[in-house]
């Protein structure tokens, strides 16, 4: 059976007292969303402590941005999936084209990563998406399917998530024609061995869009950035119709 899972990705925003406030005010909101939605926060390594203490017993989980694939070590700025099982974190982004373009990010490590996810009982979202110009050159079916088999190379098909997410509409207002990512998504499904992995949309989500790109049929949930950040218009997300 597919999950319906709903996401914020909050990226690098909001210190320890704004998650806190957003918090309280999101438990609220959305005490009747219908059981079967999960639920998370995709928040920085600095809020999620207080995070878990406030978002225990209730049905919001908590996510995580990165992971790094040893359990301890020598690797300044990176941090461990124990460290983050440790504190209450359930999920984790991995190879968001952000952390891709900016930071290195490589099928290789995003695979290494995954693993550690799965090892330390953490479930994994797989970003997994291409930029405009590989899209305007017809290069989109290769450019993820290369991005799969590499990155998924050896794991475990029953603890995943994959987030799909074209650059070019993310953070752009520009959002993805709803039927072209149930296509796309539906591309990506082929390539799965398990094909009841939930396959989230991400580009540009807001509450306008949102029961609309829900109504399609391959698409199971969304990873949503800049709308995830105030409380009221994440909510209406969570409860689309
Ligand atoms: P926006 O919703 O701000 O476009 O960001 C999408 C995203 O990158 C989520 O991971």
């Amino acid at each position: 059976m597919r999950k319906i899972v709903i996401a914020g990705n909050w990226k690098m925003y909001k210190n320890q007292a704004e998650s806190l406030k957003f918090v309280q005010e999101f438990k609220s909101e959305i005490e009747d969303t219908a059981e079967e939605r999960e639920i998370i926060l995709c928040a920085p390594f600095t809020s999620l402590t207080v995070m878990s203490k406030n978002l225990h017993g209730s049905r919001v989980k908590l996510g995580a941005q990165n992971v790094h694939w040893e359990l301890e070590g020598a690797y300044t700025g990176e941090i461990s999936g124990e460290m983050l099982t440790e504190i209450g974190v359930d999920y984790v982004v991995i190879g968001h084209s952000e952390r891709r373009q900016y930071f290195g990010e490589t099928d290789e490590t995003v695979n290494l990563r995954l693993k550690a996810a799965q090892k330390y009982k953490l479930k994994p979202i797989l970003c997994v998406g291409e930029t405009k110009e590989q899209r305007d050159a017809g290069e989109t079916e290769n450019i993820i399917i290369n991005q799969l088999k590499k990155g998924l190379l050896e794991i475990d098909q029953s603890n995943l998530i994959i987030a799909y997410e074209p650059i070019w509409a993310i953070g752009t207002g520009d959002t993805c024609k709803s039927t072209e990512a149930n296509r796309v998504i539906g591309v990506i499904r082929q390539q799965l061995d398990n094909k009841d992995i939930s396959i989230q949309y991400g580009g540009s989500v807001k509450p306008g869009n949102i029961d609309e790109i829900m109504a399609q049929p391959e698409i199971d949930g969304a990873l949503v950035g800049g709308a995830s950040l105030e409380a009221a218009n994440f909510a209406r997300i969570v409860k689309y119709q």
